[in-house]
């Protein structure tokens, strides 16, 4: 096991009703900016909620920042947080909202001369303006860690950053939102989660066994609660485990002292960055051929998994190392999600070396736990995922 430090400061507030709770969670005298999304929160009786609960204090409001939250978007709430003085940032939203308003808490306190070099400086955030969250979409873990990723249309880029200042202060977990979240959004919510943990456990054998039973809990807890938040979204334990499940795939623990990865996400990115395919579905189209491509280094985790998770028992390390990436097709496959390029887009041809380009102009040459796999190997797996 890797030394590690780890501190997580985020409160976390589960359970039914806790939306009422908020008001307690913010600084008294705050002038809060609220933050939401394209208005799912206003048919869903969220907002009525957040609004009841924080009508003594002093609210501005920002809606509509987008699914991927777009930069040139958030540069308006930017101008907001400084004309009217807000204090306090309170994001209601999914993993897209959370993540503006953490680059707004960047952004606002930012002394440098664009907003954009926050994303690509490469220097951990040390300062922010203080945020909380109420989480509507169990997904991305933002609520419970430092990282946010921010897209520039203008650019075609997706770009992610973070660091200690950016957890929030709090995130209420409310199962019950997850009712009113359509189907493909709870498909994606489950694939994006999955494959959180995978990128921190399909590496090599790191004699690190709890953080491993973690892992493999998490996947497990996944494909068990999946069918059913699947067939009803109102099932309330079953939202339960699946919001859970989420928040724990990716704040922090189930990563400490174990090698990573990583690389299916710096894929996928570029392919919502090119084609605005939905965040998760872009893990499902590149996941399979990134462990298929790099089987040799990463199969004694692919067999560990093959056997933990799938029950796959017969067959040499290798062999179930295959089966454990056909399961996890599978398992994409019954969530609804496709996983080739090609079914989203016919626009496909060219994309490996269009992504091999960037990553390479980007000077990242070296990807994935051994940072061995080149600009020209990511070609290699896309293409694969065509
Ligand atoms: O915008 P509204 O109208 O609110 O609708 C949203 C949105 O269209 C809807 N929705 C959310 N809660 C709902 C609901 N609809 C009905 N009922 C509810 N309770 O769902 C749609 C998708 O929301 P979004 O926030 O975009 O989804 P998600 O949570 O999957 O976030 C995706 C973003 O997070 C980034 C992704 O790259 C992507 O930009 N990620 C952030 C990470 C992090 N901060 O740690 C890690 C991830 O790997 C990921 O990269
Ligand atoms: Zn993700």
């Amino acid at each position: 096991m890797n030394n590690f430090e780890f501190k997580n400061p985020t409160k976390i507030i589960f359970g039914k009703d806790k939306i009422a709770n908020l008001a307690k969670e913010i600084p008294a005298n705050a002038k809060i900016l609220m933050l939401y999304g394209g208005g799912s929160i206003k048919s869903n009786g969220i907002y009525d909620q957040v609004k009841k609960s924080i009508s003594a204090f002093e609210v501005v409001e920002f809606g509509g920042i987008p699914a991927n939250p777009e930069y040139a978007v958030l540069l308006e709430a930017l101008q907001i947080i400084k004309t009217q003085k807000i204090t306090f940032l309170l994001a209601i939203g999914g993993g897209s909202v959370i993540d503006g308003t953490k680059f707004l808490s960047a952004a606002a306190v930012y002394e440098g001369e664009t907003p954009w070099e926050i994303l690509t400086g490469g220097k951990p955030i040390l300062k922010g303006m203080p945020f909380g969250a109420v989480l509507t979409l169990p997904a991305t873990g933002s609520e419970m860690n430092s990282g946010f990723v921010l897209t520039r249309k203008e650019t075609k880029e997706k770009l992610a950053s973070g660091g200690p200042a950016l957890y929030p202060q709090f995130s209420i977990l409310d199962p019950q939102v997850v009712s009113s979240i359509p189907q493909k959004q709870i498909a994606n919510g489950l694939a994006d989660a999955f494959t959180h943990v995978l990128e921190q456990y399909m590496t090599y054998p790191s004699d690190s066994l709890l953080q491993d039973r973690f892992a493999e809990s998490i996947l497990q807890t996944l494909v068990e609660v999946a069918p059913a938040i699947l067939k009803n979204a109102s099932d309330y334990n079953a939202a339960s485990n699946f919001m859970w499940s989420c928040t724990m795939a990716l704040n922090g623990l189930i990563g400490q002292g174990v090698p990573q990865d990583w690389a299916v996400h710096m894929m996928g990115h570029e392919l919502t960055a090119l084609f605005g395919i939905d965040h998760a579905r872009t893990l499902a189209i590149i996941a399979p051929s990134h462990y298929r491509y790099n089987i040799e280094t990463k199969k004694e985790k692919l067999a560990q998994y093959a056997e933990r998770v799938w029950g796959v028992t017969e067959g040499t390390t290798e062999e179930k190392a295959k089966a454990g990436i056909d399961k996890t097709e599978d398992f994409f496959h019954s969530l609804g999600i496709k996983t080739k390029l090609s079914e989203y887009t016919s626009d496909y041809s060219g994309t490996a070396e269009i992504v091999s380009k960037r990553f390479t102009d980007r000077g990242w040459l070296g990807l994935g736990e051994h940072r061995k796999l080149a600009p020209a190997d990511a070609a290699k797996i896309i293409e694969m995922s065509y």
